[in-house]
């Protein structure tokens, strides 16, 4: 049975890299008027409440998404990220934090088409009531991980497809690896973004690396760590592994970091890197 809940955790600063990754994803897809699917294999809830008990509880949105609330921001795509999450809320307050079903699901348009899977019985009856009313929008209580050979290659023929795993079971890690293998197989175009986070740099280093010997057409690294590295508990960091990723993402994301590092920092200095691995 699965235990991870992510209304604990939504709007931390893993968020903030992993949403912001995601919606420029979106976004650039979206300038072409052809259409496209989205399968989102890891989905979540889709929208939380940062005023229930779980998000009470553990307050880590505070040091993530209220952090860009507090400030006036200067980079371009950091207010745009903002007036995004606004959106989802009234006034100035903060008291809703999107998913990546619900981002996704704003900015897509009539015409495309979007995959949500979600194990945990919970959570996939508070995405699927979210959505009931949305034709674009299937859900799915199968696992993501099979979704990828499942859906792949989308009639479409364009496609994002966004993997979030929790990581929970170790397990998750090898399945990764195999699942984008068969998605590449049948969808070679399609760009993938993957979540990870950083727990033990080598062992993040040598899964990545594991990653990589699948036969990437091409993979993009980002990574943001508001902690220094410590001997290795918890997570200090977390990381986005982006697959035909649009060609300026780079770019732009070496130029939003330090001032997104500037305002999530915990402590003295934070770290992130934007390494194009092949
Ligand atoms: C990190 S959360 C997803 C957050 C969401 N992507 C977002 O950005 O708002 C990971 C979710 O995956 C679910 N999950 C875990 N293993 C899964 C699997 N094999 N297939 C589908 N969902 C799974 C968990 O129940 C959890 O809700």
């Amino acid at each position: 049975m699965l235990s991870y809940r992510h209304s604990f955790h939504a709007g931390n600063f893993a968020d903030v890299l992993k949403h912001l990754t995601q919606t420029y994803i979106i976004n650039y897809l979206n300038r072409k008027d052809k259409p496209y699917f989205y399968l989102d294999t890891h989905a979540g809830a889709g929208l939380y409440s940062l005023h229930s008990p779980e998000a009470e509880k553990t307050e880590e949105y505070r040091e993530g998404i209220a952090r860009l609330f507090a400030t006036e921001l200067k980079h371009p795509l950091l207010k745009e990220f903002k007036t995004l999450i606004s959106s989802f809320n009234t006034a100035e307050r903060l008291d809703f934090y999107p998913g990546s079903p619900a981002l996704a699901a704003k900015l897509m348009r009539p015409t495309d088409r979007l995959q949500l899977h979600e194990l945990h019985p919970n959570d996939y009856q508070l995405l699927t009531n979210l959505f009931q009313q949305d034709k674009r929008i299937k859900t799915d209580a199968s696992n993501g991980f099979a979704a990828i050979k499942a859906q792949l290659p989308p009639l479409e023929r364009r496609g994002f497809i966004f993997i979030d795993p929790s990581y929970e079971v170790k397990t998750d890690y090898n399945a990764l690896i195999a699942a984008i293998s068969q998605g590449l197989e049948r969808f070679a175009t399609g760009t993938y973004a993957i979540w990870y986070p950083v727990l033990q740099v080598q062992t993040t280093d040598a899964w990545i690396k594991r990653l990589q010997k699948v036969g990437l057409p091409n993979l993009l690294k980002i990574e943001y760590s508001p902690l220094p590295p410590t001997s290795g508990l918890g997570m200090t960091g977390s990381g986005m592994l982006i697959i035909n990723p649009p060609y300026s993402l780079a770019a732009d994301f070496k130029n939003l970091l330090p001032e997104l590092n500037s305002l999530l920092k915990q402590g003295d200095k934070g770290s992130y890197l934007v390494e194009e691995l092949i």
